[in-house]
């Protein structure tokens, strides 16, 4: 191509961009998770093909299941793949089970299933977090045997709440947990993303006070916005100012080069605080929108440019346990109708 048209291409962009608010290089992805603890659930093929008719971009699941991986091929969508929380310390302390793993479950898929990220664990405790680094090192090399290093990132998915301190303002914020230092290392020296699960809905919901408004919850346009001292940042939703907290800490634990990939966030729709269809519909809509920039500049006030999200979740999983929240946060119900209108369309 002439380097003119090249040039005169680059111009267009620009100037789309700066009308739109985004370049058009900085591709974004909006992701759900998909749990499997519904009943009379919908096959893995027929969830696939839901996904793709809404517009959905990628998926997360929870472990390792072969239905949904032949589900997944050729279709468009990009993967978190979860190894399973049971899974990881066996990962940890074998490297021959690593590349069982990979034989098993990348290998046979990729590319055909574009499986972007590997999450060593999710939201693990106790004594099983001492297994994350080693498992996800064990992985790395397996992948890295298989010719696989570089387009599929080994990570770990963790809880904003559990691993984050000193939250307020979003530059005081730290991780909480040391096993946080040596993540962080290895992820900066990998290239791969943290996967956090950020949920500004638990901290709506644990200050019915109203410490916390719901506006500044659900991304409501023109709520009152929070000023950062340590640095001046504005924030005008709670999401940014979390997510920009584990920025801070990924900061100070040496890894400032290291990006966070949100791997769950959403808002039950029924079974406890603030949860309604309205509030839930504003937030994940808000959040897609977000997500795309739509909303005012593209990612965070600390981090512009790409997101990745996954709004948690597909379905209403009726056989959660728990707190009723936590079977409220679909955006479909078994019967693949809407819980309410949602719109990930919005390019
Ligand atoms: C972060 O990236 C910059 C620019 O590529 C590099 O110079 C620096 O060494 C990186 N920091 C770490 C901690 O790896
Ligand atoms: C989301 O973005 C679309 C497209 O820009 C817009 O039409 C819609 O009103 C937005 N929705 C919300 C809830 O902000």
């Amino acid at each position: 191509m002439a380097r003119q048209q090249v040039a005169s291409m680059l111009a267009v962009a620009l100037i789309v961009g700066a009308i739109f608010g985004s370049v058009p290089t900085a591709v974004q992805s909006m992701g759900v998770c998909y749990g499997p603890l519904g009943s009379n659930l919908p096959s893995s093929s027929q969830v696939v093909e839901l996904c793709k008719s809404v517009g959905i971009q990628g998926m997360r699941i929870y472990g390792p299941h072969k239905p949904t991986l032949d589900a997944m091929r050729n279709s468009g969508l990009g993967l978190l793949l979860d190894v399973g929380n049971d899974k990881v310390c066996e990962l940890a302390a074998s490297p021959c089970s690593a590349a069982a793993f990979v034989r098993d479950y990348v290998v046979p898929y990729y590319p055909a299933v574009d499986i972007r990220h590997i999450a060593v664990g999710n939201e693990l405790n106790g004594c099983a977090t001492d297994c994350i680094v080693p498992a996800m090192r064990n992985v790395h090399a397996a992948l890295a045997d298989a010719g696989l290093t570089g387009a599929i990132k080994v990570s770990t998915s963790v809880n904003y709440y559990t691993v984050v301190r000193d939250a307020f303002p979003p530059s005081s914020a730290a991780f909480a947990r040391p096993y946080m230092a040596d993540v962080a290392r290895f992820l900066e020296t990998t290239g791969a993303q943290l996967l956090a699960n950020v949920f500004p809905y638990f901290a709506y919901a644990g200050n019915p006070g109203g410490a916390i408004s719901l506006g500044f919850a659900t991304f409501r346009p023109g709520a009152a916005t929070v000023t950062d001292p340590g640095n001046g940042l504005t924030y005008r939703n709670l999401f940014d100012a979390m997510v920009d907290g584990v920025y801070a800490a990924l900061d100070k634990a040496g890894a400032p080069n290291v990006s966070v990939v949100v791997s769950g966030s959403g808002w039950p729709s029924a079974g406890g605080f603030g949860a309604s269809l309205e509030n839930a519909r504003d937030y994940n809509q808000r959040l897609i929108n977000h997500t795309h920039g739509k909303d005012g500049p593209q990612g965070t006030p600390r981090r512009p440019g790409r997101m990745e999200t996954y709004v948690f979740s597909m379905f209403n999983e009726d056989l959660k346990m728990g707190d009723p929240t936590a079977r409220h946060f679909g955006l479909f119900y078994a019967n693949e109708e809407p819980v309410y209108p949602i719109n990930f369309r919005i390019d």
